[in-house]
Formats: structure tokens, sequence, C-alpha cells
């Protein structure tokens, strides 16, 4: 079938001026087409009667039409809302969460946020206690022991960099395969720089989600395993609120609520962090995450990319002339808080490809350090730009809600011209800063620790015997909240 829309202009004669009739109809092998039933309708006025009739009928009928045309604008009025809401509660879901439709959110503090249940116990909270971290969420197997009061008292982290390398990124089952067989050893060093055993800590926190299922699930049988095995208090741990928490673990000080710029290789958000597991996102990607930008920017300038490219695209970067090469920075017109890095990557990797050409070069792979430099540059430079532009907008909305404090975390916030130059943002604005070290911005087993010491300490903690690994995990306010930041 075949739908067309007829608009038939008609006629001053009958008093009725400009359209008469619009409207969709449908064209069926079996009924009369459009065309045909609108020459049936004016053959009919033959005679005078016929003619009043039908002007009736047709001021009826153009009444009618006023009345459609109403309500097509009014159902055009609503379908353009419903699609704009839709786009904002689109806005900040990372691009592998699926605009909400997983059945699996995290909501440790349940419907209203704050009435948390400790189902598998609580440790003594009147003096400090200790938990063991367990993190395998991608390529790096962690364990650390962290005391409530923010003492990192012993850790461990077997970096799986030399497996990946060689294929140039991340191969999941290799990395499942170097979890199973290094956690154990991870875990035993870690208790061993504590000093402590395994009966000695009060509670077990794991890794559950986001993040390769596969990998996840290896880190989070065995905390089950020891959990249930030594009786001890088991929390699943969602990998970006740990992030997150790293900020209040480097600055104890810091109160929610509290703005979050979340840079790792799987995320990209801006986040108003309202208290444990409530978390309301103001932008994500609409499709890379900047640590998977700057893994790709390896890749392209052939560096080093087992551990995540990020570092020696930095390190190549620190030689360059980062206005060498023109780029443009993404999403400009776009007044949200949402980031873009894919458009960003092609640009660098034709801005490299017209530069080979340039210099008579067979390919990209020929050109010389100094130009490699200035590619590294000048995409850090636009890639932070397009950082500096959402965040600024970021802080100026939640500024109303009394938050000048922006926690920098997450694999890329390792990055020391990130780091200056989003601190030199927040000197601008008045605002201050709180970002980690940088050896605890990128995963390892303390941020699992400390997301848990965090949860226990409101009363929080998950049952060992039922837990479940999550490979996407979104946040079970981000779009509530979200609707009423952005505009
Ligand atoms: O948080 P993280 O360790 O793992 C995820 O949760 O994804 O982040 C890893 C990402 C990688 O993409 C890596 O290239 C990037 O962080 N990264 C950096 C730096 N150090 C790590 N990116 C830029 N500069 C760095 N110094
Ligand atoms: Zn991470």
């Amino acid at each position: 079938m075949v739908t067309l829309l007829l608009l038939a202009c008609h006629s001053s004669r009958m008093g009725v001026r400009g359209w008469t009739r619009v409207g969709w109809l449908t064209r069926s092998p079996s009924r009369p087409t459009g065309a045909a039933s609108l020459v049936s309708l004016f053959s009919q006025s033959s005679t005078e009667s016929n003619i009043i009739n039908t002007t009736e009928s047709l001021l009826e009928q153009q009444q009618q039409t006023e009345e459609q045309r109403q309500l097509s604008k009014e159902e055009r009025k609503k379908r353009k809302e419903l699609a704009k809401e839709k786009r904002r509660n689109f806005i900040g879901m990372a691009k592998a969460v699926d605009r909400g439709q997983f059945a699996t959110t995290y909501q440790p503090g349940g419907v209203d946020g704050m009435t948390f249940t400790a189902k598998s116990g609580l440790p003594d909270r009147s003096r400090p206690f200790t938990v063991l971290g367990i993190e395998s969420s991608c390529d790096d197997t962690g364990a650390a022991i962290v005391r409530s009061d923010g003492v990192i008292l012993g850790e461990a982290l077997a970096s799986q960099a030399d497996i990946h390398e060689v294929w140039g990124g991340v191969v999941p089952g290799l990395a499942k395969t170097a979890h199973e067989e290094n956690l154990d050893r991870v875990i035993d060093l870690a208790l061993r720089n504590a000093g402590m055993s395994l009966a000695e800590v009060d509670a077990i926190g794991v890794t559950v989600g986001p993040g390769l299922e596969i990998c996840l699930r290896v880190g989070c049988k065995r905390a089950q395993e020891l959990a249930i095995e030594a009786n001890k208090p088991f929390v699943g741990i969602h990998h970006l609120e740990a992030h997150i928490l790293m900020a209040r673990l480097e600055e104890p000080s810091l109160q929610f609520p509290f703005l979050a710029l979340l840079v790792s290789g799987g995320h990209c958000q801006i986040l108003k962090c309202l208290g444990i597991g409530r978390y309301s996102i103001l932008g994500g990607t609409t499709d890379d995450s900047l640590g998977e930008a700057y893994d790709k920017i390896a890749r392209l300038l052939k560096l080093p990319v087992g551990g995540g490219g990020g570092p020696a695209v930095e390190a190549l970067a620190k030689n360059g002339n980062a206005t060498a090469i023109p780029l443009t920075v993404p999403l400009l017109r776009r007044k949200d808080c949402d980031f873009s890095y894919s458009g960003l990557k092609t640009n660098v990797r034709r801005a490299a490809e017209q530069l080979a050409v340039d210099r008579g070069l067979n390919s990209v792979d020929d050109l010389g350090e100094s130009d490699r430099a200035d590619l590294a540059a000048s995409f850090q430079n636009t890639a932070i730009i397009h950082l500096e532009q959402r965040l600024e907008r970021a802080m100026k909305l939640v500024e109303g809600d009394g938050i000048t404090t922006l926690a920098l975390v997450g694999g890329v916030a390792a990055n020391k011209e990130i780091r200056r130059r989003l601190d030199a943002l927040c000197q601008k604005l008045q605002w201050s800063m709180v970002v980690p070290p940088p050896r605890l911005c990128t995963d390892q087993g303390a941020m699992s620790a400390w997301a848990a010491v965090e949860r226990l300490k409101v009363g929080s903690s998950d049952d060992p015997t039922n837990q479940e690994v999550y490979a996407r995990y979104p946040f079970a306010f981000e779009t509530k909240e979200r609707d009423e930041s952005v505009e």
C-alpha cells in the first residue's frame, strides 16, 4: 500500500477559501483511489439542491477539517514535545547503556534512594573497620585492603598490558583467563602487604558491573566464596560509583552534593552526585568515550596500547605543537553537556593522512616524530577544549544547587594536561577541584574496597549467595534528575 498526502485547493465559488480538503488517503487496489473519491464528490453537484447540500456538507467538512487541523497541530506539538523529552532522557546515557531498557539498575538505597538494607550484615562501625576490595571488570586484576578512615593498608595489581599489547586492545577471553590465573595471588599479596589475614578483614567488596561480564564474573565468584566461607559482610560494587568515590578517599571533607567528571575507557559523563547510589547524569557521550578516543589515536600513531593508549599519547603530545593541526571542536552547536569523540578521531585520522600526502609519504606510519607529536598534541588540545566547554556549562547549571566542587575521576583523569587545564577552569569559576593521584584514577583494588566502606557506612550490604554481574548497570536515579537539570 502506498500512502499519499492529498491536498485539494478549491474554491471561492462555494464561499470556501483556500485549502478545502487536507487528508491522508490510502491507495489500495480494492478501493477507489483518493483522487477518484474527490472527483465523485464534485460530480454530485449537478442540481441546485445538490449544490446546497454539497455546500453545506463541504462547510461541515471544512469545519471538521479545521478541527482536524487544530488536532493535528496539537498532535504535532505533542510529538515534538515527546521527541524532545526522549532526547533529554537519552542525554548522558553512555553508548553502552541502552536507554534505560535494562531491568537491573543500581539502586542500593531503594526507590527513595535513602533506605539502605544490610543483606549480609555490617561490620562493627563504632571503630575503624577494614575491607578487602577486588576489581576485575576489565584488563587488570586488583585487590586492596582499605580501612574505613581512608588508609590503604595493602594493595596488589596484576597488569595485563603485555597480553593485550599484541592484539592492540583488550581481548575479553584472554583477560578472563588472566584474571583466573592471577586473582588468588593478587588477593594474597594485597593481604600480605597489609600484614593481615583474610580472617582479620571485616568485609569484602567486589566490582559487579559495569564491565566485561566474563571478567566481572571471575572476581565476583571468588569474592562470594570468600565472603560465604569467612562469613563476612559482602558488597557488590558499582564500578563508576567506585571511581567517583575515590574523590572522597582523596579528600575526606568532600561532601555530597558535588559535580563529577568521569572520564574512563568505557565512560565519559558529567554527574551530579547526590549521595551513595544517587547520581544524576547531566551529560554523557553520544559515541566514544574520551579513553576510547585516546586509545584509538594511540593505535593510529602506532603507540603502545596494551594498558590503554592514553599515557603514550600524553607523553608524545608533550613534544608537539597543540595548534599545529587544525581540528574541529565537537558539538559546538549543541547547547547541552553531552560529549562526542568519534568525529574528532576521524578528524585526526584524515589530518594524519593528509600530512602523509603533503610529505610525499606512503602512509601515516611513515610520518616523522615531530608530525606525530603535533598530531597527538592537537588531538589532546581539541579533546580538552571539548571537555572544558561541556564542563563549564554543567558547572553553571549546578551552581544554583550550591555545588562548587568538581571531582575529576576515571582512568583518563590520570592525564596531567587534563588535570592542569580543568584545575584552571575551576579556578576561573572559583570552584575547587578534587582529583585522586594518577595511580588511583585508573582501575585498581582500592576503589572497590573504598566504595564498599562507603556503602557499609550508610548501612548497605548485599547477599553473597545471590549476586549477579552486569555488563551494563545504569544508575537508577539518572533519568529523574537529568530532566530538571538540562535545558
Ligand atoms: O578507568 P580506567 O582504568 O578503566 C575503565 O574503567 O575504563 O580507564 C582506562 C582508560 C584507557 O582508555 C586509558 O587509555 C585511559 O584511561 N588513560 C589515559 C591516561 N591514563 C589512562 N588517558 C589519557 N591520559 C592518561 N595519562
Ligand atoms: Zn574504570
